[in-house]
Order: structure tokens, then C-alpha cells, then sequence
């Protein structure tokens, strides 16, 4: 590889923010490539194209015993280097400063104080909010170094601590700070300035640039053999299959898609025909909704299934798992190419990657993170060197980016989450109310916080997945209720003291993991003992798919659908008039990461009107819902989905 690719190497020091780095400085149109922090400095030097170093935080103290260390060559390399946090400290142990222990552990958004004639910090305020991580702090400046920002004596009488440091002869940065979070307000204009006026970057690597790169690298690594595709419909596998196609001709590529029967309303349909309209002509749709409602499996030494018999979450998602597995064995077998010598394509993203490659930080070889299609064939194909990952490349964002550059459908490229399972862990099952000997103990808790804050609470006899603690809960639904419809609209409105209600219930009542509101019908009932006997049928999961329709489409109709990160409907085995229905549940969550999530709000993201009146016409539909109700729980203590 020659010089003219300009490219910054980050450091892993162990940092949950490589991969923000990673993706900032991308952002900001410089190539990357990330190594562990003890990468031999004779591959990132400037002739092959490295016009910079990153060294990301860490959670180690520099002193530590067993703390990461870089090569003891690294500071010798003649390019620039910022190192952010741990890689601050690193820099100023390395050029003969010392680090301390800080007094305080604190973590959060301060505002510093930096020197605008630091190239750094070139064009900005004296003042600026960052977000320091006080641990280990610089206590004696490297020599050659000078202090470049502040941030004020975590006590009073204290002396301010070293925000940032520069030795500017010899191009070495470090900042305490983090510049590549959100909450340090000028953090990217500083890493502009670290890239562009301190590396000399000229911001070639632009996303068209890149799609020409990757469609080159497609064509070179994969000659004149076939490439095996499966298509989930989710954007990534469809990014996959339309770079191939871009990249090799139609006639190369060979597609799958799996129809579960537990996809929702004529997805397969569609994911089908936008993957045709750009130009996929063997793509093979497997309608296998028999197979996966029939299937049977083993867990555990016991034989479980069929699948529209199952009631628990884990069993579901291994039959599930398993009938793909099996599936795709076979399409691969049966696909019209020569599958031993045929590549497999993925679309595994670059964020997966480095989260694998770089798990432990003294590990130079990279370790791809067990994809859930690693089934044992894909593996064989591994250790030949014939799987394909094309979207190695991209963060989430940037994919969908080149999907629309590809010529894929918005609807597609815009495509909200969807699990493996589908449907399936939507349909919350059951044969037997869940009731445990604490229930009326329960209901009296719950009953005594929801009336403190003027609502009224009943204790569902289902149990959906939260995540409580360290592990997954499998607990109690609560529903809050306040009345009748025209209370019900005034004390929704008031959606802070619901959100605290929400929150509260969990906390105090630890065997609760999920609250949901119940938007319609009479008043609750004072107690709920019985349940819909429901499984995983044909005809379960056909009713909640019309309605989770229905739902989507509304919320797109309201232009509400683009600010909710993900929407779902669940199906609950609870009638709440004693008859034989069931209810359904709207899920609609903010997040930028899935790990953590709050409900969407109402009265913000959600009119309170909209969704009152959408209640009433899902229950108005044929076979309706006996009631809706609205999930107000945040994750944790709940999930996204209900399983
Ligand atoms: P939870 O329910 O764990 O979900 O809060 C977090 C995110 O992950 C999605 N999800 C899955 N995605 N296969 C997937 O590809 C799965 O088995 C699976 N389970 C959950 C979920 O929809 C949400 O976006």
C-alpha cells in the first residue's frame, strides 16, 4: 500500500469509545485503522499512508500492574500524536512527566478552560464543556510539554487540574477530555484540528470515494467465482447483496431469502421485489412458515416444539434459531452455484468488528465476533478465506447511506430494527395465569405507589423479559390506569409524573420488570387472575401482524414514525372484561444504541390524542384487541421486546 492514502491509526486502550473515535474522525473524511496499543510501530508509520496517531482512553491507571503498555518504540515515531484520557497519561509517562491517582473518581460534563493559541483549540472560546473523566490526572508535565487547558480544583483551595498538554515541536497532544462524545460541545471541531491543521489531512476519504474502494475490493477478492447471499430484509444483508450486484453483475450473485411466517405484513414481499428492481435476478424465496411452526428441537436433554405449542421465550428463540440454521444449510446445498468454492457474503458491520478484534487490547490478531449465521459450513468457509464481509467498512449511518447511493428503496434503507425471531417474541404466550405466592403483597405495593401519585395500578398474571441487576428477569407486567377515557386523557398529559410512576414501580417493587398504561376501555378491574390460554400459532401470529400494521401505518400517516427509534406491537394473553380476548401492547422506544432505551414520550414524540384515538380504532377492528396499552418502561428494567 503506498502513501497516498492518508489514514489515522487509533490505539485501543481498552476505551468503550474506540469506536466513536473511530467513526468521528471517519466522519470527518480521514481514513482509519484501528490496532491494539502495543501495534509494532513499523506498521504505522508515514510511508504507509499513517499521518497521524489516536491513543483512545481506557479504564486502566497507567501504574496499575497488567495495564495495557504500548511498544516502547511507539513514541518514537515521527508523525502526530493525540493521546485522549489514558492515552494522555501514557504520552506524559513516556516523554518523563508523572501521572497521580485523582482524589475523586468523578465522571461527567465540566467546563474547562483551553488556550486558543494551542492549534488544538484553534477558533474557540476560552470556556468550552467537555466531558472529563477525573481518575488518574498529569501532575508533572513531560519536559518540552506545556499545560494548554484546565479544568477548575475538583475542592476548594485545590489547584486546577490539567485538562490538556502539548509539546507542539514535536507534534504530541493530550487531552484529559473526551472530544469524540456529543457532550464535549467543540470535541469534533477539535479532532478537525487535529486532523486537518495539525496531520496535514486533505479529507479524501470521502463516501463515494469509499463505495468505488469497496466495489474494487468485492471485484478483486472474488475473481470470477459466485457469491452466496442470505437476505433478511434487514438494511445491512440488503446493503450486502446490492454492493454485489454493483460490484460482480447479477449473474454472479446467488440470494435467499427465509420467509419464517413470522415477518411482518408483506415484508418478504417487498424486501424481495426492492432486492429484484435493482437488478438480483437469483434470488430464491424459501416460504418455510410450515417448517418454522412445526419446528422441534432439543434443549437441554428435553425435546421441545412444535413451535406453535411453545410458550417460553428461550424455547421459542431456539426452535426459531434452529429452523434457520437448518434452512440455510440447505439453500446454501441447493443454490445453483458451487458452494465450496462460492464466497459467502455477510453483512457484518465495522463496529461488530472492532468490538471483536479488539475485546483484548494485548491481542494482535484480529478475532471476528461469532456472527449468528456462523453456522459450521460458514466457519469452514472462514478458515478457507471465502466469507465476505461488505460492509466492514461502514458504521450503521453510513450504510444507509451507500444503500441509497446504491439505488434500495427509503423504506428499506430507513428500516427500523427487527429481530431474528420476528414476530415470535412478540406474541407473548402463555397457558397458565403466572401467579407467585407474594402476589397479593405484590398488588399492595403497587397498589399503594400508583395511588400516592393518583392513578390506579393492577398486577397482571403474565411475566414478559427485562433485564434487572446483571442478568434477565422474566417477571410481572403492572398496568397503571386512571379511570375513566376522559381522566385517562388528563393524567396521561402529565406524562412526568407517569414517567416517575414507571420508574418507581420497579424500583420498589423488584418482582415487577415492565409497566404499561392501559389507554382504553372501562376502569381496571380490581384484580386479574385469569389468562387467554395463547401459543405460537398460524393465527396468533396473523392477528398481531395486521395490527402491528396498522399501528406502523398510523404512526407513519401522524409523521411520528421518523422519531421513534423502534415500534412494535406485542400481543398480551389478557382479557380484561373475563371474556376470551387478548390486548395489545405498543412499544415505541428512543435510543441511539439498543443497550439502554426510555420510552418515547407522550406529549413529546407522542400526542396524547393520537394515541388514545389510535386505541380506539385498534379495538374497533375486526378481531380486535380487547384493550391497548402503552409500554412506559425504560430498558432497563425492561427490554425492548417482550418475548
Ligand atoms: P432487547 O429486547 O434485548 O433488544 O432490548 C435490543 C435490540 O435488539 C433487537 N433484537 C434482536 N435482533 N436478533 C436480532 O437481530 C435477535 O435475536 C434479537 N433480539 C432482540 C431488538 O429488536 C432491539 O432492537
Amino acid at each position: 500500500m503506498g502513501a497516498t492514502r492518508e489514514k489515522i491509526a487509533i490505539l485501543d486502550c481498552g476505551a468503550q469509545y474506540t469506536k466513536v473515535i473511530d467513526r468521528r474522525v471517519r466522519e470527518l473524511r480521514v481514513e482509519t485503522e484501528i490496532f491494539p496499543l502495543n501495534v509494532d510501530p513499523a506498521r504505522i508509520s508515514l510511508d504507509d499512508g499513517f499521518i497521524g496517531v489516536i491513543l483512545s482512553g481506557g479504564p486502566a491507571s497507567v501504574y496499575q500492574t497488567g495495564a495495557p503498555q504500548p511498544h516502547p518504540a511507539l513514541f518514537k515515531l515521527d508523525v502526530p500524536m493525540l493521546g485522549i484520557c489514558y492515552g494522555m497519561q501514557l504520552m506524559t509517562r513516556a516523554h518523563g512527566g508523572s501521572v497521580v491517582a485523582g482524589e475523586a473518581k468523578e465522571y461527567g460534563e465540566t467546563l474547562i478552560t483551553v488556550m486558543p493559541d494551542c492549534a488544538l483549540f484553534r477558533g474557540l472560546a476560552a470556556s468550552q464543556q467537555a466531558l472529563m473523566s477525573h481518575g488518574d490526572r498529569v501532575e508533572a508535565l513531560a519536559p518540552g510539554f506545556t499545560v494548554v487547558a484546565e479544568s477548575p480544583a475538583p475542592h476548594s483551595g485545590g489547584a486546577p487540574i490539567i485538562a490538556a498538554v502539548a509539546d507542539a515541536a514535536r507534534g504530541r497532544y493530550g487531552v484529559q477530555f473526551h472530544p469524540e462524545v456529543e457532550l464535549t460541545v467543540n470535541g469534533v471541531t477539535m479532532l478537525q484540528r487535529f486532523l486537518y491543521d495539525i496531520c496535514g489531512a486533505c479529507g479524501a476519504f470521502s463516501l463515494e470515494n469509499r463505495l468505488e474502494t469497496t466495489i474494487a475490493d468485492i471485484r478483486r477478492t472474488v475473481g470470477d467465482q459466485d457469491v452466496f447471499v442470505l437476505v433478511s430484509g434487514g438494511v445491512d444483508s440488503s446493503v450486502t447483496a446490492a454492493l454485489l450486484v454493483r460490484a460482480l453483475g447479477p449473474q454472479k450473485v446467488f440470494a435467499v431469502h427465509i420467509d419464517s411466517g413470522l415477518m411482518r405484513h408483506q415484508e418478504s414481499d417487498r424486501v424481495c421485489e426492492a432486492l429484484s428492481a435493482i437488478g438480483l435476478t437469483h434470488l430464491r424465496r424459501m416460504n418455510a412458515a410450515d417448517a418454522f411452526f412445526n419446528a422441534r428441537a432439543e434443549m437441554d436433554g428435553r425435546a421441545i416444539g412444535p413451535l406453535s405449542h411453545a410458550t417460553d421465550p428461550e424455547e421459542k428463540r431456539r426452535l426459531i434459531g434452529d429452523t434457520f440454521y437448518h434452512l440455510a444449510q440447505q439453500a446454501m446445498r441447493e443454490a445453483d452455484c458451487d458452494i465450496d468454492r462460492a464466497f459467502i457474503a455477510q453483512g457484518t458491520l465495522r463496529p461488530d468488528l472492532i468490538e471483536s478484534g479488539n475485546r483484548d487490547v494485548s491481542v494482535t490478531a484480529q478475532k471476528i465476533k461469532t456472527h449468528h449465521n456462523d453456522v459450521p459450513l460458514i466457519q469452514a468457509h472462514r478458515e478457507r478465506g471465502l466469507i465476505l464481509e461488505t460492509n466492514r467498512d461502514w458504521h450503521k449511518d453510513e450504510v444507509r447511506e451507500i444503500g441509497r447511493m446504491l439505488g434500495l428503496p427509503d423504506d428499506l434503507v430507513d428500516r427500523q430494527p427487527f429481530p431474528g425471531p420476528g414476530l415470535g417474541i412478540r406474541v407473548l404466550c402463555a397457558t397458565q395465569p403466572f401467579t407467585t405466592p407474594d402476589d397479593d403483597a405484590i398488588a399492595l405495593e403497587l397498589d399503594r405507589l400508583a395511588k400516592a401519585a393518583g392513578y390506579g395500578a393492577l398486577l397482571l398474571p403474565v411475566k414478559s423479559v427485562g433485564v434487572q441487576g446483571d442478568g434477565r428477569s422474566y417477571s410481572h407486567l403492572a398496568l397503571i390506569d386512571a379511570g375513566d377515557a376522559h381522566a385517562r386523557r388528563a393524567r396521561f398529559a402529565d406524562w412526568q409524573t407517569l414517567k416517575a410512576l414507571a420508574r418507581q414501580i420497579p424500583n420498589h417493587v423488584h418482582a415487577v420488570n415492565r409497566v404499561a398504561i392501559a389507554l382504553n376501555g372501562p376502569a381496571l378491574p380490581a384484580v386479574c387472575n385469569r389468562i387467554t390460554p395463547t401459543t405460537l400459532t398460524p393465527q396468533t401470529v396473523e392477528r398481531l401482524r395486521l395490527w402491528d400494521h396498522y399501528v406502523s401505518q398510523a404512526f407513519r400517516k401522524a409523521g411520528l414514525f421518523g422519531r421513534i427509534s423502534q415500534l412494535l406491537a406485542v400481543l398480551v394473553p389478557v382479557d380484561l372484561s373475563g371474556g376470551d380476548g387478548v390486548s395489545l401492547a405498543i412499544r415505541a422506544v428512543v435510543t441511539s444504541d439498543y443497550m439502554t432505551a426510555r420510552p418515547a414520550a407522550i406529549g413529546d414524540e407522542i400526542p396524547i390524542d393520537f394515541l388514545l384515538s389510535l386505541a380506539d380504532e385498534l379495538s374497533a377492528l375486526p378481531d380486535a384487541p380487547t384493550r391497548v396499552f402503552y409500554d412506559v418502561t425504560s430498558k432497563p428494567p425492561a427490554t425492548v421486546e417482550w418475548e
